[in-house]
């Protein structure tokens, strides 16, 4: 199955109503239409989304699955769970919301009353607030310090990262989390510059990459040239690969049979991740082929749904250039 642009239509060049007032609180979530006609939130169902942010998708369900559908919201962030319970305290009880990573799925869902539900999102990566918030380090003109955290109360910053790690470990990083083709240039500029001073901000780090990397053959990239590092140190310090796959396992036992899983991935790493999860999960054996019968008697518990991966349309990449990577997967869940 190739992947396919998504041409849902849209009732006018700005989007639905629903856009609107979404960007005015600071994010527009992506494929929202695809996500709601994927998870088909029907009055009284329960879901679960396992990345709240602003809370723009789980808007939507709430109003799908009125009057008596309810979501549970998590996130890692505690600035988005605030910020978020207050913009959607109008739903009540039909929202509950925790602040977790989402690796804890499984034991979050079964303690705040959903042992068993309707449907999954995982929106992944960072929100515009967390791309906004200078203290965050997210962004290359962050002056702030270069935390990179979702949870700022979790694990070490990239500040000390960056600061602890060796030119061989940096380069790996930044190879295999960021796919970065100049990364030993890069991480020897990093540990000579920390050398003189400690990279403390977001700022700082990009000037040090810019000026490490040779100029792009014909002009400028279409790219900031701190792109990839940024996304290498965001996933490390989060540790996005390893969270990603723990969680999907919890996530498949928590769906009733005909619950359906989402995910939205920016990059080609954690988009692997899911692929070859459904794909395993649809196989369900895991005899080798030279097997004459199973032998492992595991059977097949996802069935992808739809074109994979379903890309956004062009009407909504050019209302929100945010959703360009975007890479939508969704299965359902098999009786086994
Ligand atoms: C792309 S945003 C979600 C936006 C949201 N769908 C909306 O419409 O507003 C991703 C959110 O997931 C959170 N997040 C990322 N990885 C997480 C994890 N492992 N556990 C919990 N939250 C996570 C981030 O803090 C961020 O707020």
């Amino acid at each position: 199955m190739g992947s396919r642009r998504n041409h849902i239509s849209l009732r006018d060049p700005g989007g639905p109503p629903h856009a609107v007032k979404e960007m005015e609180e600071g994010h527009l979530p992506v494929m929202v239409e695809e996500v709601i006609d994927l998870l088909s939130p029907v009055p009284g169902s329960f879901q679960i989304d396992a990345t709240l942010g602003g809370g723009g998708h789980t808007l939507r369900i709430l109003e799908a699955n009125a009057p008596d559908g309810r979501v549970l919201g998590l996130d890692a962030d505690p600035a988005a769970v605030e910020r978020t319970q207050a913009r959607l305290a109008r739903f009540g009880d039909r929202l509950v919301v925790r602040q977790t990573n989402f690796a804890a799925i499984g034991s979050v869902a079964r303690e705040a009353g959903f042992p068993a539900v309707d449907g999954i999102l995982m929106d992944l990566g960072l929100s515009s607030f967390q791309l906004a918030e200078e203290g965050r380090g997210f962004s290359f003109r962050a002056a702030g310090p270069l935390d990179m955290r979702f949870d700022p109360g979790t694990g070490i910053p990239a500040s000390e990262l960056i600061a602890r790690s060796s030119v061989d470990e940096l380069t790996d990083l930044f190879r295999r989390l960021g796919e970065e083709p100049h990364a030993r240039r890069i991480a020897r500029a990093i540990v000579a510059e920390r050398e003189r001073t400690p990279i403390a901000t977001g700022a700082q780090l990009a000037a040090v990459v810019e000026r490490a990397v040779p100029a792009p053959r014909g002009g400028r990239s279409r790219i900031h040239p701190a792109t990839r590092v940024f996304q290498a140190l965001r996933i490390a310090v989060n540790r996005e690969l390893e969270v990603l796959a723990e969680a999907l396992e919890d996530a498949l036992l928590l769906l009733r049979p005909g619950g359906r899983l989402v995910v939205i991935a920016y990059h080609s790493l954690e988009d692997r991740i899911v692929k070859r999860f459904v794909a395993a999960e649809r196989r369900g054996c895991i005899c080798p082929p030279s097997f004459p019968v199973c032998s492992c008697g595991l059977a097949p518990r996802l069935r992808p749904v739809g074109h994979q991966p379903l890309l956004p349309s062009d009407a909504e990449v050019a209302r929100n250039p945010r959703a360009r990577s975007a890479r939508l997967r969704c299965a359902e869940r098999l009786a086994a």
